[in-house]
């Protein structure tokens, strides 16, 4: 499976977010992290803002939604076509039904956990999604350090994933850098999403190639069906 990294596009230039869309067009997917400053303190974009960027962005939308009622909201945001729409599990009134409507209207369908939110509720539901996003700071804002204590929750999913054979990606967010990113790949992510570690970069294509080369000699990623056991 190869590693992929997503850029945060909350650490761009605002006033510039074509150009810097084009920047990062190495990366596989753009990460835009939708806040509405009730469900984290922060304001970021909306449903219009996001159908644009998908209208000019070189490469796929991965859409975080931080958002009170996604039932009601993310559906939309899987209509301007993005690939994948993530929202959060303390937010949603039923993740299963709003997951398969994400999948029904095309997209891959994502959860988000934040720190403090256990992953045992969510393992047996882990057929009805396409990406598990294992928050690694609290939401609301770039910039913050890595919580190495949330691995666990990373290495239980991966094992379930592994031993279930699922092609559910395992997405990481908060804190990735060249310092970190080892960390998460070796705990069994494999989707990374980076913000200041890649626009804060003077080259960011040169600190994406960085982060995915570090990601993949710690991959600890296994073929389903191995019968290999992690260490
Ligand atoms: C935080 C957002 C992240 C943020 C990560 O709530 O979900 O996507 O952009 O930024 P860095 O990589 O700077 O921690
Ligand atoms: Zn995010």
């Amino acid at each position: 499976m190869t590693m992929r990294i997503n850029p945060s596009i909350l650490a761009a230039d605002f006033a510039n977010l074509e150009r810097e869309l084009g920047r990062i067009a190495s990366a596989d997917l753009v990460h835009v992290d939708v806040m509405d400053n009730h469900f984290v303190p922060n304001l970021t974009f909306g449903l219009q803002m996001v159908g644009r960027l998908q209208e000019v962005s070189p490469i796929p939308l991965d859409v975080h939604l931080m958002i009170d009622e996604p039932d009601r909201w993310a559906p939309g945001y899987a209509e301007t076509g993005a690939f994948s729409v993530t929202f959060h599990a303390e937010a949603a009134a039923d993740p299963v039904a709003l997951a398969r409507r994400l999948r029904q209207i095309g997209a891959r369908a994502g959860i988000a956990l934040k720190p403090g939110t256990a992953v045992e509720p969510y393992l047996e539901l882990l057929p009805e999604f396409d990406q598990v996003l294992v928050m690694t700071v609290e939401p609301g804002f770039g910039g913050q350090s890595f919580m190495p204590e949330t691995m666990p929750k990373l290495e239980r999913l991966s094992r379930v994933v592994r031993e279930t054979g699922l092609d559910v990606w395992l997405q990481v967010d908060g804190g990735i850098t060249i310092d970190t990113i080892g960390i998460a790949a070796e705990a069994g992510a494999n989707t990374f999403v980076a913000g200041s570690a890649v626009f804060g970069a003077e080259v960011p294509a040169e600190r994406i190639m960085a982060l995915r080369e570090i990601a993949d000699a710690h991959r600890h990623d296994r073929a389903p069906g191995t019968g290999r056991l992690d260490g």
